[in-house]
């Protein structure tokens, strides 16, 4: 299907739609909307920035806008689930955005914000409540919400949602909600035992996958540098100088080594911020939000920002350290290369992390090329420079001009699930070497424009 208009949606969702440029589904849209808006439970797979929020926003506004009535005071009719804070509201502007034209009641619940305005939010009662787990919790247990009214249940990076950190939660959320109810499961990554469990809340599931499991987005040009920890600080600094950065989101494993790497960019004049879970929420919120607009082009995070969050213009992914679980691996590289974007990924590997490595090319099924091994701390001579201070007028940046058109011609390239994609004219502001061997200049028939949020 390769048009919104075949699904049946209300005329005020195709409407938002339009305005957002959603021309053509994705592939796990154009599969899961029918099951979904049919009521029935499904598990959708589907890679990394190919539009899995929508393949569930929707169909919960549909069923909104078709039976309208009021929710029941401190109740919910749609309940979202994920795993952190930055997601979750990031779930609940797309609601806003893709049920603009609708009535609709919203409310975000997420921790590290004071309680007393979600309460409010939630008196009245709401269509949709997108929630971090534990802040849901406390708003049961002080009888500020009831989930008996709940008719879908959305689990958002389900895999996550189900490992053990958050599994003891969910399964007391699951327990007060209605059993006759719609739940949906989305995630790029599914292991088979957290598949196990996840089958154990639902019934029937249409099962949907847009691509094999774990398979890294082809658009994403990978490459592995084996270095030396002492050599980490000074690679970092000289792939920042040596790539055409527009945004870098660098992950490390630990929160202090995140500040590390912050501390040490800033002595080599690279200008960053840091987020990850040490930070209080509004710090971690104005640092986001610098990076969204671009006035903050190097973010250093750990797991924290892995998954799910859509930042239009992020270049390139840098693993300073690798994850241990693998699956990471195929969240971090995907905050790059999305909606039909292409990107750059980047791993450093020391001698202690050669298992991660390995672990993660037997997930993904692909061996990682390696180039530019680095010991020691000597290294070449940077061969371009990273602006310290970002420019005058950020939005006047390539993101508004070529980068953005590149992107809406190649949303087709997500509705093939990230099948060889995106090449065209836009390709050219990329350096030959960093090229994918053997990519097709295709240039898909996309919708034009660029859903920007
Ligand atoms: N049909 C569409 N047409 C154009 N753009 C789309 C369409 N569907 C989604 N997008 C855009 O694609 C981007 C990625 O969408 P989304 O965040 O839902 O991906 P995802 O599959 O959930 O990725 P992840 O696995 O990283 O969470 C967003 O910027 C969204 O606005
Ligand atoms: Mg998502």
């Amino acid at each position: 299907m390769n048009s919104f208009n075949t699904f049946g949606l209300a005329a005020p969702i195709l409407r938002a739609l339009a305005e957002e440029n959603y021309v053509t589904p994705t592939a796990i849209q154009s599969k899961a909307l029918p099951p979904a808006l049919a009521g029935r439970d499904l598990i959708g797979i589907a890679q990394t920035g190919t539009g899995k929020t929508a393949a569930f926003a929707l169909p919960i506004l549909n069923r909104l806008a078709a039976d309208p009535r009021s929710p029941e005071k401190k109740s919910c009719r749609a309940l979202v689930l994920s795993p952190t804070r930055e997601l979750s509201a990031q779930i609940h502007d797309s609601f806003r955005t893709y049920g603009r034209h609708l009535r609709l009641a919203s409310a975000l619940a997420i921790g590290g914000v004071p309680i007393g305005r979600q309460v409010r939010a939630l008196m009245g009662g709401v269509g949709v409540l997108v929630a971090t787990p534990g802040r849901l919790i406390d708003l049961v247990r002080t009888n500020a919400l009831r989930l008996n009214g709940v008719e879908t249940l959305v689990l958002d990076e389900a895999d996550r949602m189900l490992d053990m950190g958050f599994i003891q939660d969910i399964r007391a959320i699951v327990a007060k909600l209605p059993v006759a109810r719609q739940t949906l499961m989305f995630s790029a990554t599914m292991p088979r035992e957290i598949a196990a469990l996840a089958g154990e809340m639902l019934r029937e599931p249409a099962q949907v996958a847009a691509t094999p499991v774990a398979t890294t987005a082809e658009r994403i040009a990978q490459r592995v540098i084996h270095t030396d920890r002492a050599a980490k600080p000074r690679l970092l600094v000289e792939v920042l100088r040596a790539e055409p950065i527009e945004r870098a989101l660098v992950f490390t494993r630990t929160k202090h080594g995140a500040d590390k790497v912050v501390r040490s960019l800033a002595k080599a004049g690279v200008e960053a911020e840091a987020i990850h879970g040490n930070k209080s929420q509004s710090q971690r919120e104005r640092v986001m939000a610098a990076f969204r607009s671009g006035r903050v082009r190097v973010l250093i995070a750990t797991d924290i920002a892995a998954r799910g969050i859509d930042v239009d213009g992020v270049s390139h992914v840098i693993n300073y350290d690798l994850p241990n679980i693998p699956e990471s691996y195929v969240h971090r590289i995907g905050r790059t290369a999305r909606a039909g974007a292409e990107g750059v990924a980047i791993s450093f590997c020391d001698a202690e992390e050669a298992d991660y490595l390995r672990n993660i090319e037997k997930l993904i099924r692909k061996s990682l090329p390696a180039s530019g091994e680095r010991r020691g701390a000597s290294t070449s001579a940077p061969q371009r420079s990273v602006p310290s201070r970002p420019p005058a007028d950020a939005s006047a940046r390539a993101p508004a001009t070529g980068r953005r058109r590149q992107r809406g011609r190649g949303r087709d390239a997500a509705a093939e699930g990230g099948a060889s994609a995106a090449a065209g004219e836009g390709r050219s502001a990329w350096p030959r070497f960093l090229r994918r061997p053997g990519a097709t200049r295709r240039d898909p028939a996309a919708p034009t424009g660029a859903a920007e949020r």
